[in-house]
């Protein structure tokens, strides 16, 4: 596999956007993940040659960065935050009733291929605790009662893992 004439038009264009091909990897790791749904092994080497730079640093960068995904996710990713302002607030009892309710666990995506469950750091909304991101959607305050609702709106849209 290699990008085509198309894909590089597109990622020329957001390579304009960065003074250096190191600053643009992390977009254009996030434009692979758009169009594939993930970073498989061989777009990563892609991303590599097209930007000139290590697949190891790359790799570095995706394991690091919790929004790109190095296996296959479901249509819509569900990012539980554990850090100190959610795990305070109750993240707790949000998490049990997600895996409840979907039949997975942490790293898991439900048969269907709908949802799959990641934990992650502080999503930033702190004061919205216990707070929840599916896609690129956030959700503030979300409480275990709240959890299913959510689910149901989330299913009926298209998956955008971002
Ligand atoms: S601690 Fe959860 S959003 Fe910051």
């Amino acid at each position: 596999m290699s990008f085509g004439a198309g894909d590089k038009t597109q990622l020329d264009e957001i390579r304009t956007h960065y003074h250096n091909a190191r600053a643009a990897s992390v977009s254009v790791m996030r434009w692979v993940q758009r169009r594939d749904g993930y970073i498989s092994d061989a777009a990563l080497q892609d991303v590599a040659e097209y930007l000139e730079l290590p697949a190891s640093d790359l790799e570095g960068l995706a394991t690091f960065y919790n929004l790109l995904f190095r296996k296959p996710v479901g249509n819509h990713v569900i990012k539980v935050c554990d850090s100190v302002s959610c795990w305070m607030c109750g993240y707790e009892s949000v998490r049990d009733r997600l895996r409840n309710c979907l039949g997975i666990e942490y790293g898991d995506t439900t048969e269907d291929g709908e949802f799959t469950l990641l934990p992650v750091v502080c999503l930033g909304n702190c004061d919205n605790a216990p707070t929840l991101m599916i896609n690129d959607d956030l959700y503030d305050r979300v409480s275990p009662d709240a959890v299913d609702s959510i689910l149901k709106a989330v299913r009926g849209h298209g998956g955008d893992r971002g």
